[in-house]
């Protein structure tokens, strides 16, 4: 269903702007005027295509989930890892605005010489970037594979990278809530400010998020799919309302699909091309959850830019979740 509206004010270029001219750092979300609807970009290409096409400072969070060459699959295997890896650390400094956030997914999993891990990531930062390490998360689980020759793995790692000290946080949107004991103690602690208490707790750079299981509601095929609750966690505390997330190595689209329930605006991409039937199948999830959000799907970059630009264009459908047209 085609619905146009050409109403909206350009919230999300304004957002942009004032980011970037105010350096802003610290600010909640509730601050930003929350668009209508987002917009939505996957295309099937080469990262290194993508990168190439975005303009400089442009992308306010950039989330990816690379391949280690891990031989999981066909795409997950690269000959000189950290050449091809330089270009792409190297491409998403350019891009990222002088306010944003990276976070990469990874582990130390050195196997060999030719595998690619954190360490390395890290090592090439550290060293060879101007890039700067904001935390070191780790990613708990209680639920993997069973080891015999060495201690059952139960934790994945993700960085998180900004280009400046002037970086958006919005520890707010993602604190977890005392117990009504917890909340007493904490209450009594003269070291804690009472209205940050009442808010909630900082979540740590420790979390325990259940990895997906085979039979999980959330699975739409992608043997590396990324739980909904930990992408949402990083796209709420990393990014604002409006701004623009970028994914270059999306495989389901689970990143795509946050920020459309938490309306940000998304490009994806990923070279193979059953990431389409991924998407599809995550959107007809989200349908099916209170979480759906309008949102618009663009087919070229040209495009997601001018909508973003200009709104919804002339002929642009903005596709409704079924609950919001009744
Ligand atoms: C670890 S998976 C990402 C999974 C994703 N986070 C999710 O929740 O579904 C990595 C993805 O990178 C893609 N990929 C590998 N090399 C690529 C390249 N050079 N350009 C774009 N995509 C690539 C693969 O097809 C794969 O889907």
């Amino acid at each position: 269903m085609a619905i146009h509206n050409k109403s909206h004010s350009n919230s999300g270029l304004m957002s942009m702007n004032r980011m970037n001219k105010d350096c802003i750092k610290h600010k909640s979300s509730v601050e930003f005027e929350i668009p209508d609807y987002t917009n939505c970009l996957l295309l099937n290409q080469d990262c290194l295509e993508i990168l190439s096409k975005l303009p400089d400072n442009s992308i306010n969070l950039i989330l990816i989930d690379p391949p280690y060459n891990l031989d999981l699959a066909s795409w997950d295997t690269y000959d000189n890892y950290m050449e091809w890896a330089k270009k792409w650390l190297d491409e998403s400094y350019r891009v990222l605005s002088p306010n944003g956030n990276m976070v990469i997914f990874g582990g130390t999993q050195f196997q060999n010489v030719r595998s690619g891990d954190l360490i390395e990531i890290i090592h090439y930062c550290r060293h060879y970037t101007k890039w700067r390490l904001v935390n070191t998360i780790v990613w708990y689980y209680k639920n993997g594979m069973s080891a015999h020759r060495y201690f059952a793995n139960r934790h994945e790692e993700i960085i998180w990278l900004t280009k400046t000290d002037k970086y958006y946080f919005d520890l707010d949107s993602v604190r977890v809530p005392y117990s009504a004991k917890d909340l007493e103690v904490a209450l009594k602690d003269k070291r804690l400010i009472p209205e940050n208490v009442k808010k909630g707790k900082n979540p740590t750079n420790v979390w325990e998020i259940g990895r997906l299981n085979g039979n999980s509601l959330e699975r739409v095929g992608h043997p590396t799919q990324k739980p909904l609750e930990i992408i949402r966690r990083l796209v709420r505390a990393l990014s604002y309302p409006d701004s623009i997330v970028l994914d270059f190595f999306s495989g389901s689209g689970t990143t795509g699909r946050v920020c459309i329930e938490e309306k940000r605006n998304c490009i994806m991409c990923d070279k193979d091309i059953e990431s389409q039937r991924y998407f599809e199948k995550h959107i007809k999830n989200m349908q099916q959850t209170n979480l759906a959000q309008p949102y618009i799907m663009s087919e070229t970059l040209e495009g997601f830019f001018r909508n973003i630009k200009n709104n919804c264009s002339e002929n642009q459908a903005i596709i409704y979740p079924e609950r919001l047209l009744f």
